[in-house]
This record gives structure tokens, C-alpha cells and sequence, in this order.
């Protein structure tokens, strides 16, 4: 095989309507020699971006490990260094190569060191074009379909010194029975799909993750059996948008009933997201409803508030269209919490386009929010609609934008005062050593003085303040 395949932007783009994925059961092979690679020798992975990405930093790992590396902390004791990347917005992009310039300092100190970049911007032909150039060195690019080729282009790198550099834009196939290290043991990120057909004109993840493509459900709920008998207490499932789950699939699963099977396992809290409220089922509604072990809290991305520009976005429903979702979502589901994106200044975004997006926040009130001002991606539809709107529009909406979104965040978080929740103990506070922290059901992060309490427990605590960002408060008896 040979060790040098570009990303091609045309072909990322190419979508077969009637496309199967391939299903490869026991997708990562290595030889002997592989499995030696690294004995000896340290490792070290830094993941950006979304779930997704953390999930394939969890597989990068597991490889690793698999041929023999360990896991190191210090960037200067590492044989390999993987950057797992994302190219969502520019500012994603510019951390990451800035950050190449600097990982390279270390190779001065050990020239066998090989820094390795996969993830999103390893999609991307102009990405990869630049690198290339700029930093001839970088011996190691892997795309987000070449995951399972690891151990081939990385013996390739250390034993003959060749570049490897290997990314297909293809539509993508599902790797099952993939190794991982897991970041914890009480909580996993489950992958039940990858890949996005939507194709809203702003967004470059279709073109970086390929095809939808889902997985089988007796496949999901095999994983997640496994995480149940190994004592983990919760397991997010993810998606670009899982409620499109099931819809490439022959077997007639839909995300609904998908939802039911992992209930079913008995895993005490269930995740989901992305929820695009396109497709968001009554169904799902009612099962999250029903079933106590799936949390009440939807992730529902708004992105804009105004009918024309989410109609320039393609994101397929209207503002009314989203208020009755969300207003079904909150009436039918017991104590729920949403969230949401948002971005400012899409191109050519009027004062009046931007007060519809404030006016649905003061309607929706969300529990979370994440604020984008948007930002171009070659090529994507949007990067090419001329833009009016200036730098510093932008910037002063996302700022006004914010203020409302941290008042309803803290209004809503101070309603909880006086309750008492449950938690799934997470680990201890960042700030204060005598202090754990943990999320409640709504996916609220809560700071508390713990009296007895173990990371993966789920235990009570009594809210004492809610403020913006988050919840402090105390432990109380069962
Ligand atoms: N699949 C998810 C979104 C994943 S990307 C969904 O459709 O809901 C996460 C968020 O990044 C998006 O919801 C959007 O708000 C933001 N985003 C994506 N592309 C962007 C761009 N080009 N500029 C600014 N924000 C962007
Ligand atoms: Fe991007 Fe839209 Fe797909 Fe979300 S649904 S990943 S915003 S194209
Ligand atoms: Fe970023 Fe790719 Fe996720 S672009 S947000 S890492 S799918």
C-alpha cells in the first residue's frame, strides 16, 4: 500500500444517495513487528474539538498502547505526539498550527520523536497543502477515515524514516471492535454514527467525517452491555445528529427505539447528542420521557432565530418550527434542561435578523448556550456569500448576545437553590482540593463539599447557590 494519499475536496463532497457503508468487524490488524513498535517508548495524544474527536482520541490511544507505547503527561518525554485536530472555526485551526511550531522545539531534544497530525483539519486539502510546506518535518498525517492504518504509518515513520501521509475522502465505512483507553472508568462516549449529510452551508464537518453512517443497534448496546458489567455508571451516545440514527441502516432502527434497547441495559444515565430539531421525533420525546435513566437534557442547536438566514444556512425548519419543538420538549419532558449554539454575523446578517435570534433567546431562556460569531470555511457555500456585515458588528451582537444568554443561564441555575439533586460524582473541583464536583440530571456542573463521597457514586446534594457557569452546594444523606 502506498504510504501518501491527499485529502481531494470533490470527493469529500460526493454523496451517493442509495450509499452502504461497509461494516469491518475486528478493524485494527497489526504484525508482530507492530506489536513491539513502541516498547520502551511513551506516547502522548492532545485532542481539540467536539466528542467525536475525543471518542477517536480514546481509539488513537488505545493503538497505541496496543503496539506497545505508554501514556506520558510530559510532552518532553514523548517518542509520539498526536495532534487531533478540528476545523470548525478558524480560531480551532490557528491554535493547532501554532501549536506544530512548538511541538517541534521538542525534536531538537529527541530527533526520533514523531509528531503526528490526524483529526478534521487533516480533511482538508489546503490544511494539509500548508503543512506540508511549512513544516516539512511533520513526518505523520492520518485522516479521520485512516484511523485503523495507524500501526502501518507509524512503523513506516520509525523504522524507514518515509513519510506517511494517508487521508481518503471517501463516504466512509463503520470500524467496529476498534481498542480505546478510556479518559474515565464511571462515564463513556459511545459512538453510535459518524459522518453528517446535512450539510448546513456554513458547516465543513460533512466534508471532513463523510457519509452518515450509523452503526447497528445490536453493535451499540453490545458496547454498551460491556461498559454496564465493567461498573460504569453513564454512556453519552454520539452523533453529528443522532436523531437522523438508523435512517442509513437496512435493520429499521430508529433513534427512538435505539434510546429504548440501551434504557433497557439498565445503565443508570443515558447521553445523547448532537439532536438537530430537524428530525426530533415525538417518539424520542416520549421515550426520553418515560424512561428514568435517560437524562432529561437536549442539546438543541437554534443557530439563528430569523426564517432567511436559516434558510440561507439550510438547516430545513423555521423559527415557529423550532418553538414548537422546544415548547413540546419542555412541556412533556419532567424537569428538563436545554441548551443551544448559536452564531452571529452569518454573511450579510441585518440588525433585524440578529433582534429575531435575542427575541428567541428571551423565549427559550436556555439552561447553556454556545455563541459562535461565524467563521468562513473554505469550501463550504457560505465562505463564498459576499458579507457586509463588519468585524466589529459581529463582535458587539456575540457581546450582547452573551449577556442575555449568562442572565438566563444564571436565572435558571438560581432556581435551584434549596433543591436537592442527584449527582454523578465527577472528581474533584479545579479550584478547591476540598471539593468535588459532578453534573446533575439537566447536565448542570455542581461544585460541593463532599462528606462521603467516591468519583462514579451518584449521591445527593443540596443546592446552597446557582450562579452562572454553575452550582455549589452540599452533600446530604440518601
Ligand atoms: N452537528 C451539530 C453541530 C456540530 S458543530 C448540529 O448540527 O447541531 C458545533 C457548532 O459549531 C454548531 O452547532 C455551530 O453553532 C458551530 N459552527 C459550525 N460551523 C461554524 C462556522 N463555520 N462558524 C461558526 N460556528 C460554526
Ligand atoms: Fe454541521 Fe449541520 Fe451536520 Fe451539524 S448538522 S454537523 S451543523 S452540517
Ligand atoms: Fe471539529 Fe471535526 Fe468535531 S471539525 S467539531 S472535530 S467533527
Amino acid at each position: 500500500m502506498s504510504q501518501y494519499s491527499l485529502p481531494d475536496l470533490k470527493k469529500a463532497r460526493f454523496r451517493q444517495p442509495d450509499y452502504k457503508a461497509d461494516i469491518v468487524y475486528d478493524a485494527v490488524k497489526y504484525t508482530d513487528s507492530q506489536r513491539i513498535l513502541g516498547s520502551g517508548l511513551n506516547y502522548h495524544v492532545i485532542t481539540y474539538g467536539c466528542q467525536a474527536n475525543v471518542r477517536d482520541g480514546e481509539v488513537i490511544a488505545g493503538i497505541l498502547e496496543n503496539m506497545g507505547y505508554k501514556y506520558t503527561e510530559a510532552l518532553a518525554e514523548a517518542d509520539v505526539i498526536i495532534l487531533n485536530t478540528c476545523a470548525i472555526r478558524d480560531n480551532a485551526e490557528k491554535k493547532v498550527l501554532g501549536e506544530i511550531g512548538f511541538l517541534l522545539s521538542y525534536k531538537r531534544v529527541n530527533p526520533n520523536l514523531v509528531v503526528g497530525i490526524c483529526g478534521c483539519m487533516a480533511q482538508e486539502e489546503d490544511v494539509v497543502n500548508t503543512i506540508i510546506q511549512k513544516y516539512p518535518v511533520i513526518e505523520l498525517i492520518f485522516g479521520t477515515h485512516n484511523i485503523w492504518q495507524l500501526p502501518e504509518l507509524l512503523e513506516n515513520v520509525v523504522n524507514k524514516r518515509e513519510k506517511s501521509i494517508q487521508v481518503y475522502s471517501i463516504q466512509g465505512n463503520i470500524y467496529e471492535d476498534l481498542p480505546s483507553v478510556r479518559q474515565f472508568k464511571h462515564k463513556a462516549f459511545v459512538n453510535i454514527m459518524d459522518g453528517c449529510n446535512k450539510f448546513c452551508t456554513y458547516c465543513i464537518v460533512p466534508y471532513t467525517r463523510g457519509q452518515q453512517r450509523s452503526r447497528y443497534s445490536k453493535d451499540v448496546v453490545e458496547e454498551v452491555k460491556q461498559l454496564y458489567d465493567l461498573g460504569y455508571k453513564e454512556v453519552t451516545l454520539l452523533g453529528q445528529n443522532v436523531n437522523a440514527y438508523g435512517k442509513d441502516l437496512d435493520d429499521g432502527n430508529t433513534f427512538a427505539e435505539l434510546l429504548g434497547q440501551v434504557s433497557d441495559i439498565g445503565i443508570e444515565r443515558i447521553r445523547f447528542t448532537t439532536s438537530h430539531p430537524w428530525d426530533f421525533t415525538d417518539e424520542m420525546i416520549d421515550m426520553i420521557a418515560k424512561r428514568d435513566n435517560i437524562m432529561p437534557f437536549i442539546h438543541l442547536p437554534l443557530q439563528s432565530g430569523n426564517d432567511e438566514i436559516l434558510r440561507k444556512m439550510g438547516r430545513r425548519y423555521s423559527s415557529d418550527e423550532y418553538r414548537i419543538l422546544f415548547d413540546k420538549i419542555k412541556n412533556r419532558i419532567d424537569d428538563v434542561c436545554v441548551s443551544t449554539d448559536i452564531i452571529v454575523g452569518f454573511p450579510n446578517e441585518t440588525e433585524e435578523q440578529f433582534l429575531d435570534t435575542m427575541k428567541m433567546v428571551e423565549y427559550c431562556q436556555y439552561d447553556n448556550a454556545y455563541s459562535f460569531i461565524f467563521s468562513p470555511r473554505k469550501g463550504t457555500p457560505a465562505y463564498e456569500m459576499s458579507d457586509a456585515t463588519t468585524m466589529e458588528e459581529k463582535k458587539e451582537r456575540l457581546q450582547r448576545l452573551n449577556e442575555r444568554l449568562g442572565y438566563y443561564s444564571k436565572l435558571n441555575n438560581k432556581k435551584y437553590e434549596g433543591r436537592i439533586v442527584d449527582i454523578l460524582v465527577d472528581g474533584f473541583s479545579k479550584t478547591d482540593i476540598n471539593t468535588m464536583s459532578g453534573y446533575t440530571r439537566g447536565n448542570k456542573l455542581v461544585n460541593f463539599k463532599a462528606n462521603n463521597a467516591n468519583i462514579g457514586d451518584i449521591i445527593n446534594v443540596e443546592i446552597t447557590e446557582g450562579m452562572k457557569n454553575s452550582l455549589n452546594g452540599k452533600q446530604v444523606e440518601k
